[in-house]
């Protein structure tokens, strides 16, 4: 989604706030802009193209202050008008994250006071509305509005009479501080910084803040002065390099083996401790009710098994985006685990906070990003240890998922009893042999490639799973989807008969999903059903099944069954048959039309 970077130092910044739009464009964006003090004016380009389009634009420009943004189009069009930043009289110039709910009264209120708009977006507003306020101090005309503000939003200003200063906000989206050398600087992303700043500090809630070549001023929500602990800047050293991958999505497929190692890296045993539960949180839990979106809630829906066979204890999983809306019976002896790789999406935030509202306080985040808003705001957190994902479509982050996933469900089946020493070492035995399974699905990608060939020439696919494979399944048909916009569908492969068997002819691939578990005889009398009809079987099996290729059958094998764990197995050569789909198509493998990578709007 959208993405900030600003600077104020004693340097030229130019390429500085460049380089770290570029890093945020794994983000998604539809158009960019940037703002500088250029002597005694601000200087403003924008464009509904690439960042590499602003580059050229921005060719021999130098200034030691600015701002910069990509934008994903919420309220109005994305065109060059709409991009920000957004300029009010040609002396404040500002860029937004996030929607401004009550932008429409705003609008109202500056259109009576003279102002007039050139764009159609919300954050235009909120642009007028400072430099409304402006008696001479940027950072406490921002107070001002930020206080008017509903909705969530991270901003980043400049005023044309305050030339090395950079006001920030936050509120529901999230902004990061880094000092630096040069001077300080201002982001959404912490990756953005990489290169320019030494250490970073995360705004909290209603923080507003002043940046200038020689330090940082901060002010919380309730006026008071602050210092927000400054940490290292994680080192980011080719989270952006390619090396010999073609696509970010190719290269964090292939980062899998040690992504998941890393995530297990140091675990000796399960329990408590693992998630930072002090206080006995998980015990005594008696349901379990995961709020996720996307990958991520694929990911609790593999979970919602392996936590009911192993801890005996019932699980829901619910979209974040549903169950915040829900008239839900709340029990306040529920862990509620949000499962996300950003930790900033903006559904499953607001569906945690609105289950602490009914008084579920037991809290569990599992995030790929450990200073992200859901870590913070969870009392307990295990962090996933994918590294930086850039690719759209999530696939190191879903396996690593899983990992912490399992941990928990083993985790509390040992809190209840149901673990005893010699099964924990076993488990833990089989998820360390992960990294090996997953090199090993790995190693099928030519034959996958040979299978893409022929998913390419189709505009729909079906794909089938029973128990814990329907989410891979789900899984499989999400990633063909978004990246190579072949229509994709999942069920559970007994209810092909109850309708979605209409659909299958010979034009209709099948995907099955079909381990060597104790659902295969039943799911085999799926496949033949599909058969019978003409349908075109592409079966991911593994070792034992006697499923073998024949007329309209093609089987791909893994060397091996891995037990409860063959679903973090089985979804990778789903992903590589997505990614080479994709690439056979020609679509923006990494950047697929009109998706983002962090979903930080409702
Ligand atoms: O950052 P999150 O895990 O919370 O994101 C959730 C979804 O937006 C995300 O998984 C999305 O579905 C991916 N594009 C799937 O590849």
């Amino acid at each position: 989604m959208c993405g900030i970077v600003g600077a104020a130092a004693r340097a030229n910044i130019v390429p500085v706030l460049l380089e770290g739009l570029q890093r945020l464009e794994y983000r998604g964006y539809d158009s960019c802009g940037l703002a500088v003090q250029a002597g005694s004016e601000l200087r403003r380009l924008r464009t509904t193209q690439r960042v590499a389009d602003l580059r050229a634009q921005a060719e021999g420009l130098q200034a030691a202050t600015g701002i910069c943004h990509t934008r994903w189009a919420t309220h109005g069009a994305p065109a060059t008008h709409n991009a920000h930043p957004m300029i009010s009289r040609g002396e404040v110039a500002l860029v937004h994250n996030g929607i401004i709910e009550n932008h429409e009264d705003l609008r109202a209120e500056l259109i009576a006071a003279g102002y007039a708009f050139d764009s159609q977006t919300d954050t235009e507003v909120v642009a007028h509305l400072v430099h409304h306020l402006y008696r001479g101090d940027l950072f406490q005309a921002v107070r001002q509005a930020a206080a008017r503000l509903r909705g969530a939003y991270a901003i980043a200003v400049l005023h044309v009479a305050e030339p090395e200063v950079v006001v920030g906000a936050r509120a529901g989206s999230p902004l990061v501080l880094g000092q630096g050398e040069a001077g300080c600087y201002l982001a959404s992303d912490a990756l953005a910084l990489a290169g320019a700043a030494q250490r970073v500090a995360y705004l909290e809630e209603g923080d507003v803040v002043r940046i200038d070549p020689d330090g940082v001023r901060t002010v919380d929500s309730r006026g008071q002065e602050v210092q927000r602990a400054w940490a290292a800047l994680q080192a980011y050293a080719g989270a952006t390099e390619l090396g010999p991958y073609r696509h970010y999505m190719q290269k964090e497929i292939f980062e899998q083996p040690r992504a998941v190692g890393d995530t297990l890296d140091g675990i000796e045993a399960v329990g408590a401790e693992l998630f930072g539960d002090h206080e006995g949180l998980l015990r005594g839990v008696r349901r379990v009710l995961v709020l996720a979106c996307g990958t991520s809630h694929y990911a609790g829906s593999v979970a919602r098994h392996w936590i009911e066979a192993l801890a005996r204890i019932p699980v829901d999983v619910e979209v974040a985006s549903e169950y915040r809306t829900r008239d839900s019976v709340p029990d306040p002896d529920t862990l509620v685990v949000g499962v996300s790789q950003s930790g900033e999406t903006a559904d499953t935030l607001a569906a945690l906070r609105h289950a602490r509202s009914l008084g579920m306080h037991r809290q569990l985040a599992i995030c790929n990003v450990p200073a992200s808003a859901m870590m913070r705001e969870c009392t307990l957190g295990l962090p996933t240890r994918a590294g930086v994902e850039i690719g759209v479509a999530s696939t190191k982050a879903f396996t690593t998922q899983l990992v912490a996933l399992f941990l928990l469900a083993l985790s509390l089946a040992k809190l209840r009893g149901r673990l005893d020493a010699a099964q924990e070492q076993q488990q833990l035995h089989h998820l360390r042999h992960l990294p090996a399974a997953l090199q090993a699905a790995l190693a099928i990608e030519p034959q996958i490639i040979a299978w893409a060939e022929t998913f390419t020439r189709h505009d729909n696919a079906l794909f089938l799973g029973r128990g814990m494979h329907y989410p891979i399944a789900q899984e499989g048909a999400l990633k063909l989807k978004e990246i190579s916009y072949i229509h994709a569908e999942a069920y559970p492969a007994g209810e092909l008969k109850h309708g979605p068997l209409a659909l299958v002819t010979e034009a209709m691939p099948v995907v099955v999903v079909a381990p060597n578990d104790a659902l295969l005889d039943k799911l085999k009398s799926n496949l033949q059903e599909v058969r019978a009809r003409g349908g075109r079987l592409y079966v991911m099996t593994d070792a034992g099944t006697r499923i073998d290729n024949s007329d309209g059958v093609h089987v791909i094998r893994l060397p091996e069954y891995y037990g409860l764990l063959s679903p973090v197995v089985q979804v990778v050569p789903l992903q590589l048959l997505a990614y080479h789909t994709a690439v056979a198509r020609g679509t923006d493998v990494d950047k697929p039309r009109n998706l983002a990578k962090s979903v930080t709007v409702e």
